[in-house]
């Protein structure tokens, strides 16, 4: 019998791969990488990735070779795996609300700088506690809600919460942060984005220094997102943008015109499986390799061909993509689909395999996924 070890696939076509595998085509990764590192230098702020669109070390590595500060994590997992691979200068925007997460938060702040996200003092006492009995501080941001509706303060609230954490024994306040998602809701208007985008920066920056006009000092003003990462950063008095969705790409990006097809890095290679059917034909590409967020076209495709033959896969079952308006096909024949939500996908797999020019350079393995 022979084993193939993962190590073997290196330096082999893509046409070897078993299907479904994600593909990171190289040289698109590197131009998104240093695109984006121009936009924020350009907008005069520091750039710290969303980690969690790769959870890849090695994306992670070459994002601050090319100049991030650091990086941003969601999950406990992520800020674990990240110190673990020696990352040492980590954002969590995340409330650090329950015990495991204050775990994380402890272990990893002895062997990294972590910045800690939150939104209100329940999710603050607890931490402040555990650092106070520890005998050390943690550095946390206060997210204010900008306009998405998730998470964050109101802008009117924030100086309340805030000086009750610069109190906190345990705390260093250290600055403000949003997600500003809701550009991407705006969706294919250029100026619109741009409005929105400058809107939220603007109103963060205000916070910010309401803030400091009553004494605390606010060094961080952190927005994030990459539909708003050519507006919210560029506004006087942000600091730090955290993009994360540019570094792969995807088809929401695509839809709404913030990520050009050609600067997609993110592909799964898909094989036909069978095609009793005529149309649909079925690929194995279903919804536990493509995951199944929705697409901004509303047309509820959980993915977009792009190799020759084209076509949309429309609906998934777990294993089983559906896909119509391709050119005909064989079974055996292999696809390559964008999806729809980088994020997502990623955390499905295990391991990514970076290309170039059809062949496996690398196999990179995707960390903290639970
Ligand atoms: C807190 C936070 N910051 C930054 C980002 C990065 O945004 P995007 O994926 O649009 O680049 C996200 C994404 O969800 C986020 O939740």
């Amino acid at each position: 019998m022979t084993v193939t070890v993962m190590s073997d696939r290196i330096g082999r076509s893509i046409h070897e791969l078993p299907t479904p595998s994600v593909l990171i085509d190289l040289p698109t990764l590197h131009r998104n990488i240093e695109q984006m590192m121009g936009v924020a230098r350009d907008s005069d702020v520091a750039l710290r990735p969303h980690w969690k669109t790769s959870k890849c070390a090695e994306v992670g590595r070459l994002q601050l070779g090319a100049g991030a500060v650091g990086l941003t994590a969601a999950t406990a997992a992520e800020v674990e795996a990240l110190v673990d691979a020696g990352f040492d200068d980590i954002f969590w925007a995340y409330s650090p609300v329950g015990a495991h997460r204050i775990r994380t938060a402890l272990r990893t702040a002895q062997r990294a700088r972590v910045l800690i996200g939150l939104d209100s003092l329940a999710a603050a006492e607890p931490l402040a506690e555990a650092a106070v009995a520890e005998g050390i501080e943690f550095e946390v941001r206060l997210e204010v809600d900008t306009g998405l509706g998730r998470a964050g303060v109101d802008a009117d609230d924030a100086l309340t919460v805030a000086r009750r954490l610069a109190r906190m024994p345990g705390l260093v306040l250290e600055g403000v942060f949003t997600h500003e998602g809701h550009v991407q809701g705006v969706g294919a208007d250029p100026e619109r984005r741009m409005s929105t985008g400058t809107a939220a920066g603007r109103l963060l920056v205000e916070v910010a220094e309401t803030l400091r006009a009553d004494g605390l000092e606010i060094p961080g003003v952190s927005v994030g997102s990459t539909a708003g990462a050519r507006s919210a950063p560029r506004v006087a008095g942000v600091t730090e943008a955290r993009p994360g969705t540019y570094v792969y790409g995807d088809e929401n990006q695509v839809a709404i015109g913030t990520v050009d097809p050609g600067d997609t890095a993110m592909t799964v290679l898909s094989s036909v499986i069978s095609t009793q059917r005529g149309e649909p034909v079925l690929v194995d590409a279903g919804i536990k390799a493509m995951s199944s967020d929705g697409g901004m076209h509303g047309d509820g495709r959980i993915g977009t061909v792009v190799s020759d033959g084209g076509g949309l896969i429309s609906v998934g079952h777990e294993e089983h993509g559906f896909l119509r308006g391709s050119s005909p096909l064989q079974v055996g024949d292999l696809i390559r689909v964008r999806p729809n939500h980088a994020c997502g996908l990623t955390n499905m797999h295990s391991h990514v395999f970076a290309v170039e020019d059809g062949v496996v350079v690398d196999i990179w393995p995707v960390l903290g996924r639970h």
